[in-house]
């Protein structure tokens, strides 16, 4: 089979398997209580414009815990612009089951006006999946002019060859450690800042009988984002940009380095860290029953909207009343692992409207909504810090400016839809088996995929006159 008969294949198999798990899952939230997605606007909606759907569909998994920022959105371009969005909400953090969903919609051809993903090449995963490749999708640079989120730093970085193909509205940070003050300080731990320190730390609370690395199993994503982190410290930022474009190679001693560190937190997690999902490892953080937790700022929007009594401050500001302290991960000081979400429009009956909410998104109108309630930060500069809610997101905004790398993160946007799967499912079971090697097999073989699939796309990320980190792939001469 050729490789992307492969990936057909995975896409169809996820068809029958992950969409009916998401399904499921959904019809159990709803169950068990937790409210509809959608707020619905706060004033009587205008009439929509003639011609125009009035009503259009968003694909997305920010759902449950996570959903207080996107219904803020939608509730507010409802009210200017008339246009109902549904948000078809399929959960699972990072969007494990989302990502797939959508893939399959496309592959049906009855893809959603307009979809959540992430800068970075998955949506070249997409193109791949849709009948005529990117010509399936809105070409959104004109817009990005519009609004001007081409002129962002963010936005620059998103770029497809210079082309958008997805409209930037925030930007989180992955490389963040969210630690639990009131262990720290009953066990004698200082916050640690190197990956030493860290490690120091995990082991005298894994001696006191305390988790101290709280990772979660069942909805994957940090056990690879945590894996992540380590080889950001250990690796520095031009190898972690090369395993982005599958350029690295599989025999560098920093994967092993990384993965060595990596089973060792993994010693400290708790015991029942497999059927964990991401906001219950918050859970367990905020609630003290264990001490650190590597995730994004999502987290920050988590306690801001669901622990409105719980202080979170950053390290280098440790209030007496914080309970939260919020570092870069150690070894990662001065980086930005950056996460973009983005959103996406299908070309087809619904895409006029499926523009218009895109382009109120990604606005500055859009992300002073957003963001807020998000955890992330605005990709344009001159928004004013006073629109955030927290301390962390004031303080994130200086961290960004002073930081002197940016990457994207290889579990949010940075790989191949195929390729993240595979290394996610494959840090879980590096987890629960210790089988380093089939895990160097796992990411030799990610790295070979990663690479033959920009080649083979022709794309690189940024403009070709001014690539992103400045890195040229081998394809882009
Ligand atoms: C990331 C996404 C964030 C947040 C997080 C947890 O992939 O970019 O916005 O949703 O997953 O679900």
């Amino acid at each position: 089979m050729s490789s992307s008969s492969q990936r057909y294949a995975l896409y169809a198999a996820i068809i029958i398997i992950i969409i009916p798990a998401a399904a499921l899952a959904y019809s159990l939230q709803r169950q068990a209580g937790v409210p509809e997605t959608t707020t619905p606007p706060t004033t009587t909606p205008m009439e929509a414009t003639p011609g125009k759907p009035s009503k259009i569909s968003f694909y997305t998994w920010w759902a449950g815990l996570e959903r207080f920022a996107i219904d803020a959105l939608i509730g507010n371009f409802t009210e200017k612009t008339g246009i109902q969005v549904e948000k078809t909400a399929v959960p699972g953090g990072a969007g494990v089951n989302a990502k797939f969903a959508i893939i399959a919609l496309i592959m049906a051809g009855k893809p959603p006006a307009a979809f959540q993903v992430h800068c970075g090449p998955e949506i070249i995963s997409y193109f791949v999946a849709a009948p005529n490749g990117a010509d399936d999708f809105v070409d959104l640079t004109s817009v990005a002019n519009e609004i001007d989120i081409s002129k962002t730093a963010p936005g620059q970085a998103c770029m497809l060859s210079g082309k958008f193909y997805s409209l930037p509205v925030n930007l989180h940070r992955a490389n963040l450690i969210f630690m639990n003050k009131h262990v720290l300080d009953k066990y004698g731990v200082k916050p640690p800042t190197t990956l030493d320190e860290l490690l120091d730390a995990a082991e005298t609370l894994k001696e006191n009988g305390v988790p101290a690395m709280v990772q979660a199993g069942a909805d994957q994503f940090t056990v690879l984002h945590l894996w992540e982190q380590i080889f950001l410290a250990v690796g520095g930022p031009e190898k972690f940009v090369k395993f982005m474009y599958g350029t690295l190679d599989p025999n560098d001693p920093a994967l092993k380095e990384a993965t060595d560190i990596f089973l060792d937190l993994v010693d400290t997690f708790p015991s029942n860290w497999a059927s964990l999902d991401w906001t219950s490892a918050v859970d367990v953080v905020v609630k003290g029953n264990g001490a650190f937790h590597v995730d994004g700022d999502w987290a920050v929007g988590l306690i801001y909207n669901v622990y409105p009594d719980t202080v979170m401050c950053p390290i280098d500001n440790i209030t007496p009343d914080c309970d939260i302290i919020v570092a870069p991960f150690p070894g990662t000081q001065g980086i930005y692992n950056m996460v973009i979400d983005a959103v996406a429009v299908p070309k087809g009956p619904e895409q006029e409207a499926g523009v218009e909410f895109a382009k109120f998104f990604a606005s500055r109108e859009g992300q002073r909504i957003f963001n807020p309630l998000k955890g992330s930060i605005a990709d344009y500069p001159d928004i004013p810090v006073d629109i955030y809610p927290t301390n962390i997101q004031k303080w994130e905004v200086e961290q960004y400016k002073a930081s002197t790398s940016q990457v994207f993160s290889l579990t949010h946007g940075a790989l191949f839809s195929d390729v993240w799967q595979k290394l996610l499912q494959g840090a879980v079971v590096l987890a629960q088996t210790k089988a380093e090697d089939l895990w160097y097999q796992t990411l030799s073989e990610a790295l070979a995929s990663e690479r033959s699939q920009w080649e083979k796309s022709g794309y690189i990320m940024g403009t070709p006159e001014s690539p992103f980190a400045g890195y040229k792939p081998p394809w882009s001469s």
